[in-house]
């Protein structure tokens, strides 16, 4: 047997004898639905901006509609793919094995969700949901604004920004807690197409390592936390999962 051959022989029993099992995903992980990993999506048209000024609410303020339309591409996109054999092998386990998984995930397409992993715990927010950019005082209906690049309210003025988290924002309520539980709790942890270049999702792996759990990485690439891992595996997510998940 060739080495990598029996290394995911050994994951794939420790993911059938794991109690508890995390898988963080990145944007690696939605790249063969047709979504654009976050690096590769500033090509192109986007090429000559830099993610601060497309991602940050600071970007947003400065030319509105500049990233409300780099969003609404990206979400028409999201719209039109559809989950890839990565994401259904983890929703098939999840439902062949019930509380054993938790997936936590920085993407903001809603594949997990569709695949059947509703609970996915989503540390980057959600592409499909927009909110206001200012709180809402009158709490005014995201649904009712007046169609625009952005849209904004006719009462107040507010206008909708993505319901994503940028550079410098805070992440969701509850969901980094969660995450870190799910982390410190696990046997395994897989991880699944992340550059590990953006924090805090990038330490769960090595926070799941302390804890006691193998650690695992897949992904074609280097990643800036292989060394975090008891072992890197170099394939895709839709080729890799299948087979050991199934
Ligand atoms: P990146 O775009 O930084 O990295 C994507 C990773 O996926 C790279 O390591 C690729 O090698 C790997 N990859 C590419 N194709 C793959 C495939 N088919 N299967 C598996 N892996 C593959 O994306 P993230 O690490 O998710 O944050 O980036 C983290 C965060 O940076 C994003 O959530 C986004 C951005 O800022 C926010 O939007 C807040």
């Amino acid at each position: 047997m060739h080495e990598p051959d029996a290394a995911i022989g050994a994951l794939r029993e420790r993911l059938a004898q794991a109690a508890s099992v995390c898988v963080l995903t990145g944007a690696g992980m939605s790249a063969e639905s047709g979504i654009p990993t976050f690096r590769d999506a500033l090509t192109g048209l986007w090429s000559r901006f830099d993610p601060a000024q497309l991602a940050s609410e600071a970007g947003f303020r400065a030319d509105p509609a500049l990233v409300w339309d780099w969003y609404a591409e990206r979400r028409a996109g999201v719209l039109a793919a559809e989950p890839n054999p990565g994401h259904r092998a983890l929703a098939d386990f999840a439902r062949r094995r019930p509380g054993v998984l938790t997936v936590v995930t920085q993407n903001v397409d809603d594949l997990h969700q569709r695949a059947g992993n509703r609970r996915a715990i989503r540390l980057h927010g959600d592409i499909l949901r927009d909110r206001w950019l200012e709180s809402c005082p009158r709490d005014c209906d995201p649904a009712q604004a007046t169609p625009g690049r952005p849209p904004r309210c006719a009462d107040c003025g507010n206008l909708l920004r993505p319901g994503v988290v940028w550079f410098g924002e805070m992440l969701p309520a509850g969901a980094l807690e969660a995450a870190e539980v799910a982390a410190r709790g696990c046997d395994v942890m897989l991880v699944v197409g992340t550059s590990g270049a953006v924090w805090p999702a990038a330490g769960l792996a090595a926070l799941a390592r302390r804890a006691g759990a193998y650690v695992a990485i897949l992904n074609p690439a280097d990643s800036e936390i292989d060394a975090d891992a008891h072992l890197c595996l170099r394939g895709t997510a839709a080729t890799l999962l299948p087979g050991l998940l199934g």
